[in-house]
């Protein structure tokens, strides 16, 4: 074996909390290790495949896991969702069960949260969540990578989410809350994160010792920060509410180099992508000096390689 550790086979990852503090960081140094040298990995999933379907479009998810399974000696069969019987109505549970005596895990983009906790509660094999309405825990894993390759720890390392309290939010916080980083999150009014995940991101943070801190005021966010980070206004399957939704963000929440200028002069700009410069950040600031956001997708394929080693490989 290569990946050493066994304690994660099998393990799913729906919204990180399946995940506690030291297999997190291990997650991370492993991608860590894979994307210095990616050859010595490269039987690790031999003769595994990994099934992903798709209910929402994706650039990052979809490419990143399909040649991460490659890179490690496995395959990827991509689905359409509404190509599957589970489109025209199969209950989750049979397709659960059909699955899981094909493939070895199912990676899935879909819309409700309840249908992946409901796949991984009738499925045999791990489940990975590519996103949902609720959560995106693979860009919180690359979100961590990217932030402790630049700082090389964690604790105390000052983080501001400005924008939606959305799924990437929820996520990006129950990871920060997980490793001890200090978030303060910056939403409009009506547009703030989930109760139950910040209650459980509170949990967290006591053990953790990270502090959250929520304001409608992205200026006071953005304070010193080491790192800013942000996310479209209008997620996929809220299209409807695009004007709205632009109407609410578009005085305060934009990350432009005036806002952007509270932060650390050394401050990172983060954004999971894709991106619609003019709205939530200016080309300045994402196509300038202090953006990773290109090293943040890259990590995409490495943070996915480590969680797909240390629950697949045996
Ligand atoms: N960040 C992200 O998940 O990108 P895709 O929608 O392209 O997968
Ligand atoms: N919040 C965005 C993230 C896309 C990767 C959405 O759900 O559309």
């Amino acid at each position: 074996m290569l990946v050493e550790e066994k304690e994660m086979y099998g393990k799913d990852m729906l919204t990180l909390l399946e995940w506690d503090k030291d297999e997190i960081i291990h997650l991370i140094k492993l991608a860590l290790a894979m994307k210095t040298n990616p050859s010595h990995y490269r039987h690790v999933l031999s003769g595994k495949i990994l099934g992903m379907i798709f209910d929402k479009p994706s650039t990052r998810t979809r490419v990143s896991f399909e040649a991460g399974m490659l890179q490690l000696g496995g395959q990827a069969i991509v689905m359409n969702g509404k190509e599957l019987q589970i489109g025209r109505g199969e209950p989750i549970k049979d397709t659960a069960n059909v699955m899981s005596r094909y493939i070895d895990a199912i990676m899935i983009r879909t819309f409700s949260h309840q249908e992946v906790e409901e796949l991984a509660e009738h499925a045999a094999i791990p489940i990975i969540n590519g996103l949902t309405d609720l959560h995106h825990p693979c860009q919180a894993l690359a979100d961590l990578l990217t932030i402790y390759e630049i700082k090389d720890h964690f604790q105390g390392v000052e983080l501001a989410y400005v924008g939606d309290g959305n799924n990437v939010c929820h996520s990006l916080l129950l990871a920060a809350t997980l490793v001890g980083v200090n978030i303060r999150i910056a939403t409009p009014v009506g547009y703030e994160i989930d109760q139950k995940i910040l209650d459980q991101a509170q949990k967290l943070a006591k053990e953790s010792k990270s502090v959250i801190q929520l304001t409608n005021d992205p200026v006071e966010a953005v304070q010193e920060v080491d790192f800013i980070y942000t996310d479209v206004w209008t997620s996929m399957g809220q299209e409807k509410e695009n004007q709205s939704r632009f109407q609410a963000f578009a005085e305060k929440y934009q990350i432009n180099e005036e806002l952007a200028a509270g932060a650390k002069t050394d401050y990172g700009f983060l954004h999971c992508l894709p991106a619609h410069r003019g709205e939530e950040v200016t080309e300045a600031v994402i196509d300038g000096p202090h953006s990773l956001v290109y090293e943040q997708a890259a990590n995409r394929l490495h943070a996915q390689k480590a969680l797909l080693a240390l629950t697949l490989e045996n």
